[in-house]
């Protein structure tokens, strides 16, 4: 299929920065977002897919959201409603807005999209990878199939946010992590990854966080900006300050723009047997492996610039809505 912008599939697990990265897409009119598929992660499934097809009625994307996988390939699911609140978007809620999710799984929304736009469609995660490792056992061509594939997960070299050195979206769900970077080891085309130590750089502030609040009268202004004090009350709780990092819309733009990052090929495995280290990302940064690299990592991110960049897409593609 022919389009004239580029097309997307976003699966999330929205979730405060899931919702921004929704919003932002949405935004964009040089994107097209052709799917999107839910994974339970930050909140269980019935929630982030309440919250996706709630946040698509409120943007106006008439698109087809399908409900991934209820629970990780292997371990028992674990959420983090701490994070981001008690369904999923801090102090804001979306209820049931009328739409219904589309009748195909999110694994066959993935295949089906990714057949219908071959060469074309960019695919991004910023929830855990189990509905793309379904996808895949079900159309081992998805590497070859998909333009690119882009994935906020994992902390290369760095802490983690969940165990001591692993990223939420990859502990979720090792063993998927695991399929997925073995199946683009074989890709000509290396998957892109924003992992921990990249995200954590764009760190809004408390003049940020004021300017989402004044973004305008659009009614998704007012959840996002509600999740977002949520998420800052969190991250001060946590120890790391009046702040957010806003690690999913990093991804999501890098992803559609090629702007606010840098990347550097590298290969890299989640490690699953390990008792204090299961679902680290380790990259093999000096070769030891013989491994040719499967991931394109984000190194240098403009932050300032980045952010600016965010808040004026969505204070331009809003303000554009709220006038239609
Ligand atoms: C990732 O985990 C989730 O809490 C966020 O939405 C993001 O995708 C960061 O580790
Ligand atoms: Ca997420």
């Amino acid at each position: 299929m022919l389009t004239r912008s580029m097309p997307v599939l976003l699966d999330c697990d929205p979730g405060i920065d899931d919702a921004f990265a929704l919003a932002y897409l949405a935004c964009r009119s040089d994107v097209e977002t052709v799917g999107v598929v839910t994974t339970a992660g930050n909140v269980g499934q019935d929630d982030v897919l309440r919250n996706a097809l709630g946040l698509t009625a409120l943007l106006g994307a008439d698109i087809p959201v399908a409900r991934g996988a209820d629970q990780p390939l292997v371990e028992p699911m674990m959420t983090a409603e701490e994070t981001h609140g008690p369904h999923g978007l801090g102090h804001a809620q979306v209820g049931e807005c009328g739409r219904r999710p589309d009748e195909r799984t999110g694994a066959q929304l993935w295949v089906d999209l990714a057949r219908t736009y071959p060469g074309e469609l960019v695919g991004i995660v910023t929830g855990p990878l189990t509905n793309l490792a379904l996808a895949l056992r079900e159309e081992p061509e998805l590497p070859r199939l998909l333009k690119r594939l882009h994935v906020m997960g994992g902390a290369i070299n760095y802490r983690g946010n969940t165990g001591p050195t692993s990223e939420w979206n990859i502990a979720v769900d090792p063993e998927a992590a695991h399929e997925i970077f073995e199946a683009w080891g074989q890709a000509s085309r290396r998957l892109v990854l924003g992992a921990l130590q990249a995200t954590e750089v764009i760190r809004m502030d408390e003049g940020h966080r004021q300017a989402v609040a004044e973004l305008g009268d659009h009614p998704v202004v007012a959840v996002l900006s509600d999740a977002l004090r949520f998420y800052f009350e969190f991250h001060q709780a946590d120890g790391l300050g009046w702040c957010a990092y806003l690690h999913d819309p990093l991804v999501v733009a890098h992803a559609v723009t090629g702007r606010f990052a840098r990347t550097r090929p590298l290969a890299v495995d989640v490690e699953l047997a390990g008792t204090l280290t299961r679902g680290q990302t380790v990259g093999d940064e000096l070769g030891r492996w013989g491994k040719e690299p499967n991931v394109d990592l984000l190194c240098d991110v403009d932050a300032e610039g980045f952010i600016e960049h965010l808040i004026s897409t969505l204070r331009e593609g809003l303000t554009v809505r709220s006038g239609e």
